[in-house]
């Protein structure tokens, strides 16, 4: 995960529009400062947090009928590549002529490519800025073999719609040469899905609360983190978790132009993070135009990895 490039006039609106909702919200893309990053990489080490390291196990013991489902792979694309760590995992086996880095900000990628290349010479790579909720487009790729790769379940952070689109986005730029490899988290027993969220040592409490640091600064606003604190809960309806700040007291917070009364009790959404079974899944990537969709789980079935040929 990478920072959002800060303080632009439309990043301002877009969070007062979002604190001024009657149902106030901030982006989840928020949480990704210098010190949100660190932390959610502090999540995925934790014992309750259990999808990376399922995600990863199910990588490493099924490796080689993924990448034969797969076949060849021309340009391996990194969706949120962060550190490339993920990514660079599938070199050796997948073998790509090529690897495009794709993320928010270029800097953090370039960073990752540059020591990377020297690994993999043979590999041509290359960092590329990238909004997933825009438009994707890879001119320069046509006739190339596209392999999108997309772990972590980040894909649980969008509303289903907008997987869908990104989905359909992808089945388009593929055109019927290449897939999406990629990783989603499982509907399971509510309460471990709520010790995921709700981490004994207050890490997730604390990477959640840090958005409002994150504000402070990009806004320059006055969130007191005090009279802040974290809420998250699974909605079985929606199968989702989702996660909030909640008030503590009551108080005014305010930011040069504008300001909002909270009241105790008052929420401030931060994130959902949307589980799927197998099949809802499946169908989602049915329906977004894949031509085949090959998965593989874990023994506890808490997670999948998906191969959805275009
Ligand atoms: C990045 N994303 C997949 C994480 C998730 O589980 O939805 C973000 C996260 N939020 C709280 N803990 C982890």
């Amino acid at each position: 995960m990478s920072q959002v490039q800060l303080s632009d006039p439309k990043v301002v609106s877009e969070i007062v529009a979002g604190l001024l909702a009657e149902r106030p919200s901030i982006s989840p893309k928020f949480f990704y400062d210098e010190i949100g990053s660190h932390l959610f990489e502090a999540i995925t080490f934790l014992e309750e947090y259990y999808p990376t390291r399922t995600e990863k196990m199910i990588m490493l013991e099924c490796g080689e009928a993924i990448v034969s489902a797969i076949g060849r792979c021309d340009v391996l694309l990194d969706l949120g590549a962060g550190n490339c760590q993920k990514g660079s995992a599938l070199f050796d086996s997948l073998k790509p002529e090529e690897y495009r880095a794709l993320d928010i900000s270029k800097e953090f990628l370039e960073k990752a490519i540059f020591s990377l290349q020297k690994e993999y010479p043979q590999i041509r790579m290359q960092a590329q800025t990238c909004d997933l909720q825009e438009e994707l487009s890879f001119p320069d790729l046509v006739d190339r073999k596209k392999v999108f790769f997309y772990p972590g379940s980040s894909i649980g952070n969008f509303d289903p719609e907008a997987a869908l689109s990104l989905f359909e986005n992808i089945v388009h730029v593929c055109a019927g040469n290449g897939g999406l490899l990629i990783g989603v988290d499982l509907v399971k027993d509510r309460e471990v899905l709520s010790r995921a969220y709700n981490d004994s040592l207050g890490i997730t409490a604390a990477f959640n609360k840090n958005i409002l640091l994150h504000l402070n600064r990009l806004l320059s606003a006055n969130f007191d983190l005090k009279h802040w604190e974290h809420y998250a809960i699974f909605n079985e309806q929606l199968a989702r978790i989702e996660m909030y700040i909640r008030a503590t007291q009551q108080q005014l917070v305010t930011w040069p132009g504008g300001q909002k009364q909270f009241h105790v009790g008052d929420l401030i959404h931060t994130e959902n993070s949307y589980k799927y079974t197998r099949e809802t899944f499946e169908a989602l990537l049915m329906r977004a135009g894949f031509k085949s969709v090959d998965l593989w789980t874990d023994p506890k079935h808490y997670f999948v990895v998906a191969y959805a040929a275009a």
